[in-house]
């Protein structure tokens, strides 16, 4: 099962991705936690990355396809993947699906969480990050069990560089310009659904598995 992830930045991909990614054992592939990894590391890719991300600015294509396309090619993607964060505009989604029907495959479902602009800004002031293994807290609606501590692997959890106001901002007017035709571009492929991304987390993802089945 290959299923994309669509939504403003803080409409609580990241947190559906992973949950989903638990329930049907496929792996959780995102873009934004390989570019965080890579900053976290000091890798010339994370040093690339990061001057358009502190920007709200998407990562030029030709970094993030090739990126993206290594990763679901590992041995663990064969299954199917849950992707979060690409694609991020329409010619992502192009290179996709080309390099997909080269395979004779195909992306299965494009779920779509629905969150208004007033919520998204409240959501990413609170966010919590892990940057060792991309888990997502919120101070109030997922707190860790020991503050400022990731329950997965014990790393300190931090406030994202890019979750400053301004540039959450920037990130909301890049996401309207360049990801939001994706809504259309997979609802005219017949395999986009929307859930209600306002409702509380284990709402969110019932309503997913239902689609899923
Ligand atoms: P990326 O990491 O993908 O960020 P984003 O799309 O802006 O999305 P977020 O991670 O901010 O939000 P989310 O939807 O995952 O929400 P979350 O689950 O955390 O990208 C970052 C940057 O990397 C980009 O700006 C770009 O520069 C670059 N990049 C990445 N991919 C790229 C690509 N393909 N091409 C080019 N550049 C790329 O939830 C948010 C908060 O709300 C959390 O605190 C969470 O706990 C809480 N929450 C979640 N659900 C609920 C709920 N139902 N109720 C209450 N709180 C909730
Ligand atoms: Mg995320």
């Amino acid at each position: 099962m290959k299923i994309v992830m669509l939504g403003a930045p803080g409409a609580g991909k990241g947190t559906q991705a992973e949950m989903l990614a638990k329930k049907y054992d496929i792996p959780h592939v995102s873009t934004g936690d390989i570019f965080r990894m890579n900053i976290k590391n000091g890798t010339e890719l994370g040093m690339e990355a990061k001057k358009y991300m502190d920007q709200g600015l998407l990562v030029p294509d030709e970094l993030t396809v090739r990126i993206l396309l290594d990763r679901v090619a590992k041995e663990d993607c064969t299954k199917g993947y849950v992707l979060d964060g690409f694609p991020r505009n329409i010619p992502q989604a192009n290179v996709l699906d080309d390099a997909l029907s080269k395979l004779g495959d195909k992306i299965d479902y494009a779920i779509n969480v629905d969150v208004p602009d007033e919520n998204i800004i409240r959501r990413m002031s609170g966010r919590r990050a892990c940057l060792a293994c991309g888990a997502t807290y919120h101070i109030e609606h997922v707190p860790p069990k020991k503050e400022g501590i990731c329950d997965k692997c014990g790393q300190e959890l931090v406030l994202r560089d890019d979750d400053k106001p301004e540039t959450v901002k920037n990130r909301l007017q890049v996401y309207k310009e360049q990801t939001q035709p994706l809504i259309d571009f997979y609802g005219k492929k017949g395999i986009l659904h929307n859930v209600d991304g306002t409702q509380d987390m284990n709402e969110v993802f019932e309503a997913i598995v239902a689609i899923l089945g």
